[in-house]
C-alpha cells in the first residue's frame, strides 16, 4: 500500500467518528466491559456503539446485536470476542464498510493457530480493512481523547507515540507514563502485527502533527527491509526510539517463547537501526529518558555543549558522561570565561565545566545561565544542581523557567537537580515547563547525546 494511502486509512483508525465495541460485556472487569468504559470515562466525543447479542443496554448506551444494525458509519471496530467467533463478526465488520479493526482477542499465531491470523487477515483485506492485531490491550491517540483499550485510563496527553509488541509491558508503562507525569500522544498495542505493523505506524505517525517522537518496544520484524526503509526516511523528520529486547542469546529465546518473533542476530539489528537513523535504548527508562528531551527541546545548531554546576563532582561525573556518549564540549574562550566569572567567586572555575560553586545562588545561576543562552558559541547547556541551604531548589527552577522562556534564541537543555524532596518537587515544575529534567548527570548527558546523535543523523548539524 502506498505511503499516502496508509496514512488516510489509519487517520480512521486514531480518529475515527464512531467506534463499535464487539463483545462489548454487561459485567465490569470483563475486557469488553472494561474497553467500553474507558471510551466512555476518557471522553472520547465521537460516537460509541456497544455490539451484543444478548444486552440492551451497556453502561447506558443502546447495545445492538450485529454490527450490521448500527444505524450510522462506524470507522474502528474493537473486537472481544473468543477467538473462534472472530471470522464471523469480521465479515460482519467487513459488510458494514468499517475501515478498521481492532482484535483484542488472543489464541491466533501466538499458540500456533496461524491458519486462524491468516483467516481473519484475509477477511480484512477481501474487505479493504485494516487489521491491528489480534492479541493486543487496545489503543489510546489522546489529541481525540480515544482509549480503546483495557489498561489505564488517564494516560497523558503530550507527543510521544509509543508501540509495543508486548501487551503486559505496554499496559504496565502506560500507568508509569502516567506517574512520571510522561505525555503521550498514542499507545499502541501491536500484538502479532497479522496486519497493521511497525513501519504502517511509522509512516502514519511520521505523518502526524501531533506526534514528534516515536518509541517502539519490540521483539522482533517480519519485514526488516520494508522497517529500515521507513525508518532511514522518517528519522529524517522525526525521532525513532527502539528497545528491541532479546539482545542476549538467552534473551533472544525468551523472545521467541514471548511472542513467537524470530529476535534474529543482535549484531543486525544495531547496524540495520544505526543505518536507518533510529535510537537503540537498552532500557525503557532509558528510552523514555530520550524520549522526553527529543519530543521537547529544540534540536542543536552545532556540537558545543557547556556545563553549569554548583558541584565539582557532579561537573566532572557529567563530563565523562559527555566523553562516553560523544558529547562535545565547548573549548572556553577566554572572553567567555570572563563572562561567566562575575558570577561566581574567585575560588570558582569558568572553564567547562563551570563551577559556580556551592554558595551559587538563584541570581548566580540565573546570570551564567542567561550568559549560555545568549552566546551564539554555545549549543547545548547540561545545568546540574546540588542541593544546598543557599539556594532553594523550587525558586531555581522558577529562575531557569523564566530564562529559558525569555531566551531569544531556544537552545537544547537538560536538568538535573540532585538532593531531597524540594529538589524533586523543583523538578517536577520545570520538567512541567518544558526543560527534560533527570536525577542524575549521567542520565541527563545520555538525554542530550540522544539529541545530538537525531541532530546529526536528520542533517540539522
Ligand atoms: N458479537 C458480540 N458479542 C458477543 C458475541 C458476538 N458474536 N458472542 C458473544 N458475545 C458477547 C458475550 O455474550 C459476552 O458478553 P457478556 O459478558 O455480557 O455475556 C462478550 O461478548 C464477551 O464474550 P465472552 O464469551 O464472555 O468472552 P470473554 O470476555 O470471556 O473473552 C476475550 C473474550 C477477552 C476476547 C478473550 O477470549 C481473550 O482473548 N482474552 C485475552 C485478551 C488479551 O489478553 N489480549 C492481549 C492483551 S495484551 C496483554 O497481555 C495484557
Amino acid at each position: 500500500m502506498p505511503s499516502s494511502e496508509v496514512v488516510k486509512q489509519l487517520e480512521y483508525l486514531f480518529k475515527p467518528e464512531a467506534v463499535a465495541v464487539i463483545g462489548a460485556s454487561r459485567k465490569p472487569k470483563k475486557i469488553g466491559y472494561e474497553i467500553v468504559r474507558n471510551l466512555l470515562e476518557y471522553e472520547y466525543q465521537g460516537k460509541i456503539y456497544p455490539v451484543n447479542p444478548k444486552a440492551e443496554e451497556i453502561l447506558g448506551l443502546k447495545c445492538y446485536k450485529s454490527i450490521l444494525d448500527v444505524p450510522g458509519r462506524v470507522d474502528l471496530a474493537v473486537i472481544s470476542v473468543p477467538a473462534k467467533l472472530v471470522p464471523a463478526v469480521l465479515k460482519e465488520c467487513g459488510e458494514k464498510g468499517v475501515k478498521n479493526v481492532a482484535v483484542i482477542s488472543s489464541g491466533f499465531g501466538e499458540i500456533g493457530n496461524v491458519e486462524l491470523e491468516k483467516e481473519i487477515v484475509d477477511i480484512a483485506r477481501k474487505y479493504g480493512m485494516r487489521l491491528l492485531g489480534p492479541n493486543i490491550f487496545g489503543l489510546v491517540y489522546t489529541p481525540t481523547r480515544l482509549n480503546a483499550s483495557f489498561g489505564p485510563r488517564d494516560v497523558l496527553p503530550g507527543n510521544i507515540a509509543f508501540l509495543s509488541q508486548s501487551g503486559a509491558l505496554g499496559i504496565a508503562l502506560m500507568g508509569w507514563t502516567i506517574l512520571e507525569g510522561i505525555g503521550l500522544s498514542a499507545v499502541v498495542s501491536l500484538g502479532n502485527k497479522a496486519d497493521i505493523d511497525d513501519a504502517d505506524l511509522l509512516e502514519y505517525f511520521n505523518a502526524d502533527p501531533n506526534t514528534r517522537v516515536i518509541l517502539i518496544y519490540m521483539e522482533g520484524i517480519k519485514d526488516g527491509r520494508r522497517f529500515m526503509d521507513i525508518a532511514k526516511k522518517v528519522s529524517k523528520n522525526k525521532p525513532i526510539i527502539v528497545i528491541k529486547a532479546g539482545r542476549s542469546e538467552k534473551g533472544a529465546k525468551a523472545v521467541a517463547s514471548h511472542t513467537g518473533s524470530l529476535a534474529g542476530s543482535d549484531v543486525i539489528y544495531s547496524v540495520a537501526f544505526r543505518q536507518s537513523g533510529v535510537l537503540r535504548a537498552i532500557s525503557f527508562e532509558e528510552a523514555f529518558d530520550w524520549a522526553r528531551a527529543l519530543s521537547k527541546l529544540p534540536p542543536p545548531k552545532g556540537e558545543n555543549a557547556i556545563i553549569l554546576t554548583n558541584g565539582g563532582g557532579v561537573g566532572v561525573l557529567a563530563t565523562d558522561a559527555c566523553e562516553e556518549y560523544d558529547v562535545k564540549l565547548l573549548d572556553m574562550p577566554e572572553d567567555l570565561m570572563e563572562a561567566f566569572r562575575k558570577y561566581m567567586p574567585p575560588f570558582g572555575s569558568p572553564k567547562n565545566p563551570v563551577d559556580l560553586t556551592g554558595q551559587a545562588s538563584e541570581e548566580a545561576y540565573r546570570g551564567a545561565f542567561e550568559e549560555a543562552l545568549r552566546d551564539p558559541r554555545v549549543h547545548s547547556v547540561i545545568l546540574l544542581y546540588c542541593e544546598t541551604i543557599i539556594t532553594d531548589p523550587v525558586l531555581l527552577a522558577d529562575v531557569i523557567i523564566d530564562a529559558y522562556h525569555n531566551a531569544k534564541e531556544k537552545k537544547p537543555v537538560v536538568v538535573n537537580f540532585v538532593g531531597g524532596e524540594a529538589s524533586d518537587k523543583a523538578m517536577r515544575k520545570l520538567e512541567r515547563e518544558g526543560i527534560p529534567t533527570y536525577p542524575t548527570p549521567e542520565r541527563a548527558v545520555s538525554a542530550l547525546a540522544a539529541v545530538y546523535r537525531w541532530a546529526r543523523y536528520s542533517g540539522h548539524i
